[in-house]
């Protein structure tokens, strides 16, 4: 009997290390993991950068307060500012503080120009934005709410691409929309670049804030450094997390001078967010998230999608539609795919599970062709047998 709480349903599989894109047990087993602790290892595991990286950081300084300045924090920060529509980052320790902050900021920008209440949250219902309490509650999902009442005010919901309950949402009260570019748990649903852009203007004409949730397919995961690049839109606030870390838990929250304006001293803190050596990793993470990168990104993916859509041809019973961009892989399978999951895993190719029979596929973005064939030699297996 474990000491840990049972509230994950972990497979009995344990590793003891890690290189690039495969986890190897204490036995020597060797699993090609397209996982990657779900979208957070954006360079595989053990990438010598980031551990030079953490390593010089560890002997000098690990934590100090906000209270004081922090130079490997302003400079992964004018890095983040560089290469994006931001203007400024609160940097942040996980995905769900991230979102909970760029709720924050609309509700502190609206309230710093008087209107007070303005304040209400418009999500996709069943979306994901984190399992902290006003997360789940943005997330509008029976499963995760249960049990955790009373229920947080302030968000409303539409079923995903129903426009029309969007704008009837929307009233004198709204403060944002907030939504995932791409929705990970729920599916790799991904929303259509036209359809991005709509809910952008929608947003101007209305004149509220538009926040795109880019924690899982943000940081070069879609090919661009941000997901809703692909739309040509800029939102006002993004939340991010996973990638930036490259497996250090770092979260942000990046923003427009116009909302971040309102976020005067004593708006927002966390004591571990930002620290130095949270900020060395993500400068050694941002570095490497460069053209070359993404390109690779964009080739695999292209290789690896069409590939699958094959692989759903030659199994047009047991794969129901190939999803996703870049490496936000996903596979629909027409029945749950929990046992085709653990097939995979059986024939040591680890992935995840998604909503609506979706096994979802994260390879670090540096991923080798020769891995993504060896990934479809395991996927045409398991369709094989299963078939
Ligand atoms: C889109 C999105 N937002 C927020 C979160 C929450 O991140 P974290 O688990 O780091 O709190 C996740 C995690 O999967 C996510 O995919």
């Amino acid at each position: 009997m474990s000491a840990l709480a049972p509230n994950y349903k972990r497979k009995n599989l344990s590793f003891a290390r890690g290189k690039g894109s495969f986890l190897i047990t204490a036995n020597g087993k060797k699993y090609l993991d397209f996982v990657q602790g779900i979208a957070v290892n954006s360079l595989g595991h053990a990438n010598d950068k980031l551990i030079r990286a953490i390593n010089k950081q560890s002997k000098k300084l690990w934590h100090v307060s906000n209270a004081f300045r922090i130079p490997e924090g302003e400079k992964l920060a004018s890095k983040l500012v560089k290469k994006t529509f931001a203007d400024s980052i609160i940097f942040q320790n996980s995905g769900a503080e991230a979102t909970e902050a760029a709720i924050k900021v609309a509700r502190r920008y609206f309230y710093s120009i008087g209107k007070k209440n303005k304040n209400r949250i418009i999500c996709i219902k069943n979306s994901f934005h984190g399992r902290t309490i006003a997360a789940i509650h943005a997330s509008g999902s029976k499963k995760m709410t249960e049990g955790f009442g009373p229920k947080i005010p302030g968000f409303d919901h539409f079923e995903f691409g129903d426009h029309k309950k969007l704008k009837s949402l929307i009233n004198k009260n709204t403060a944002a929309i907030m939504i995932e570019t791409i929705m990970g748990e729920g599916g790799i649903k991904v929303i259509p670049d036209w359809c991005i852009r709509s809910i952008r203007q929608l947003c101007n004409k209305k004149g509220i804030l538009l926040i795109l949730d880019e924690v899982q397919c943000g940081i070069g995961r879609s090919g661009k450094f941000f997901a809703f690049e692909h739309a040509k839109v800029k939102p006002d606030i993004v939340p991010i997390a996973k990638g930036i870390g490259g497996g250090f838990p770092i979260g942000a929250v990046l923003m427009t001078k116009k909302v971040s304006k309102a976020m005067v001293p004593g708006t927002h803190g966390s004591t571990f967010g930002g620290n130095p050596l949270a900020m060395a990793v993500g400068n050694a993470v941002i570095d490497q998230i460069n053209n070359k990168l993404l390109n690779n990104v964009k080739k695999m993916s292209k290789y690896f999608i069409s590939s699958l859509n094959q692989l759903k041809m030659k199994y047009p019973n047991t794969i129901k539609e190939v999803r996703g961009v870049g490496l936000l892989i996903g596979i629909q399978l027409f029945s749950d795919q929990t046992f085709f999951i653990k097939k995979l895993m059986e024939n040591r190719l680890l992935t995840i599970r998604a909503s609506e029979n979706v096994i979802r596929i994260l390879p670090p973005l540096n991923v080798k062709k020769s891995e993504i064939d060896l990934a479809l030699r395991t996927l045409n297996k398991v369709c094989k047998e299963v078939n």
